[in-house]
């Protein structure tokens, strides 16, 4: 490594961990079924499935490419690469907006904290306080979204090795058996089979808005952490021993299972709760969704499993406040690692300073939330994410020199250069992925 102050991961577990702990995060678990509800289920399973592999994954590999290339973050990397500076303005973007999305993401983790406190306060007798941090008044969302930040500002300021590395590579396993074993009960429950027919079997009649194709795009580019500089700034401090083509396909499928898991856990639950008297339709006859829908469908499950229920809710919220951190400090990382790279400043002055900045602006979503919240959850990934992805495709298909791109994929992987893939790969950075991000974005306009 050229810069030894910057930090490296010390394994290729580490890096592959780093990176599938911040593609599988709330985006999977909260935001999936919460758009795969909104809009009809299993069309948007279906797009969103293709839009990751043609569109996610060549952007991720981009990201990989330039981040290694440059060993930077999204400015620096920018203003190294040959022909990246009139570019560098979308390294800023990137920057900005991975921090807005730290601030709303805060305050759905905070409520994950507060579902795993819950049932703790209950058996403890505590009536009044377990029902106070569930009840998502602007108070318990700014105590809990703050107890987050604080949380990832600590692991941040920690560093690569000590920090992120350390914490992505534990208990991710655990959240994979969690949701396996949740999917079987729930798939044995009244009418949860109804709720399997709506997602997996299309009604492409019902659900062909324009909303359905920049929503699984969103979420496409949401739940791999694409364009925001997140990607880039993680493979910046892996080594040229790593195959990154492969380890993006790790990572690319390890994110789109856990979502589509997610699903298949929560679509049948809603039906299931249908079944014992649940509403979960709204008066237009679609399913209830909202930032809620997690929060009110996954408690009454566990609920319905008597005492083993308390332990798995405890467990499982548990894991999810796991894997909304490691998605938090890869967000965090990225104006941090601008900070330490373009400014000289030390790592723990940055993630304090940037962490606070973000922090503030967090505390403004939760008073305002009605507001807000869904305005700033759009913007960011359905628009700016999709959009900077966009130029990343620009930048990596059209203006970088391709021998520098080919000799950067090679290492780690020297066969990769005469493979098919290596015929494919660039035709889909330079054409298919800009050309549906456009049509999505213009659609989305017009
Ligand atoms: N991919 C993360 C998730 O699914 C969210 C995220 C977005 C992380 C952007 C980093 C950057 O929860």
């Amino acid at each position: 490594m050229s810069d030894s102050s910057r930090g490296e991961f010390s394994s290729s577990f580490g890096f592959i961990m780093a990176a599938a702990g911040s593609a599988i995060g709330l985006g999977n678990i909260w935001g999936f079924p919460t758009q795969t509800a909104q809009n009809g289920g299993a069309a948007f399973v279906l797009l969103y499935l293709i839009l990751a592999f043609v569109v996610g994954y060549p952007i991720l590999l981009a990201e990989f490419t330039i981040g290694r290339h440059a060993q930077s973050n999204p400015v620096g990397t920018y203003q190294k690469i040959k022909g990246g500076k009139r570019f560098v303005p979308v390294g800023f973007l990137g920057i900005t907006t991975v921090g807005f999305i730290l601030s709303f993401y805060s305050i759905i983790a905070g409520t994950m904290v507060a579902y795993f406190i819950n049932p703790i306060l209950k058996l403890m007798g505590l009536h009044q306080a377990s029902a106070w941090v569930i009840s998502q008044g602007a108070s318990s969302n700014i105590l809990f979204a703050s107890i987050f930040f604080f949380f990832t500002i600590l692991i941040v300021a920690a560093g690569v090795k000590n920090g992120i590395e350390k914490w992505s590579t534990r208990l991710m396993p655990t959240l994979l058996v969690i949701l396996v074993v949740l999917v079987v009960y729930v798939l044995t429950l009244d009418g949860a089979m109804e709720g399997l027919k709506v997602y997996l079997l299309p009604d492409f009649t019902k659900v062909m808005h324009t909303q359905l194709f920049t929503s699984a795009l969103g979420q496409a580019f949401f739940s791999l952490s694409l364009g925001v500089g997140s990607m880039l700034v993680l493979a910046s401090y892996t080594s040229k021993k790593e195959n990154i083509v492969r380890l993006g396909w790790l990572v690319t499928l390890s994110d789109v299972s856990i979502a589509f898991l997610a699903g298949l856990l929560i679509i049948p639950a809603m039906y299931a709760a249908a079944a014992s008297g649940t509403q979960i339709f709204d008066e237009t006859g679609s399913l209830i969704s909202g930032p809620n829908l997690v929060f009110q469908v996954l408690p009454a499950l566990f609920d319905t499993m008597g005492p083993i229920g308390i332990g798995l809710s405890i467990i499982f919220f548990f894991l999810m406040i796991i894997a909304a951190l490691t998605s938090t400090i890869s967000m965090l990382e990225v104006p941090v690692a601008y900070a330490v790279d373009n400014r000289g400043m030390s790592r723990e002055k940055a993630s304090i300073i940037i962490g606070v900045v973000f922090w503030a602006v967090s505390m403004i979503i939760a008073l305002n939330f009605d507001l807000l919240f869904n305005f700033v959850v759009s913007a960011t990934t359905q628009f700016i994410q999709p959009l900077l992805g966009l130029f990343i495709c620009i930048f990596v298909g059209w203006v970088m020199n391709r021998n520098t791109l080919i000799e950067e994929i090679k290492q780690g992987n020297p066969e990769v250069a005469n493979s098919l893939f290596m015929k494919i790969w660039p035709f889909f950075i330079r054409y298919i992925s800009p050309i549906l991000i456009f049509i999505i974005l213009a659609q989305a306009f017009l």
